[in-house]
């Protein structure tokens, strides 16, 4: 699997985004550990707060499918600027895969932010009677 595969892999999801609210276009797409790649979109709702991300989409996806093992990311979002995933969405992640890379970038432009749920997200949330996982 190449960073540019994955990344072309969220660019295709991107195009299957329902944002009539936002007109904000996100694509995600994930490598799992068995080779497999599971994308998601944003796809908003007429009741707002209904509305869910692209990266939450294909985590969900995911384990939905019975993958649990994940490896990368790659997120797209429109415009020019890196669509850097939202806190909700890196607790998700962090959720399965506390070290998992993420290919950040834009619809208009070829430039990618290669980082980590990790370092974006270095605390998350867990119920304090539960062991750490
Ligand atoms: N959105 C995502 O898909 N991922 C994020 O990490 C943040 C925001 C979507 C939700 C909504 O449809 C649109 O972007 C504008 O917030």
């Amino acid at each position: 699997m190449t960073r540019r595969a994955l990344v072309d892999a969220a660019k295709a999801a991107r195009a299957q985004a329902y944002a009539p609210y936002s007109n904000y276009h996100v694509g995600a797409a994930l490598f799992c550990e068995d080779g497999s790649i599971i994308c998601g979109c944003n796809v908003e709702n007429a009741s707002y707060g209904l509305t869910i991300c692209a990266e939450r989409n294909a985590i969900f996806a995911g384990v939905g499918q019975g993958r649990r093992n994940f490896v990368a990311m790659a997120i797209i979002g429109d415009g020019t600027r890196p669509a850097i995933p939202c806190g909700a969405c890196l607790q998700v992640m962090s959720e399965f895969a506390p070290e998992l890379t993420l290919y950040i970038g834009a619809a208009e432009t070829d430039d990618i932010i290669e980082t980590t749920v990790q370092a974006l997200l270095p605390a998350r949330f867990t119920l304090a009677k539960e062991e750490e996982r």
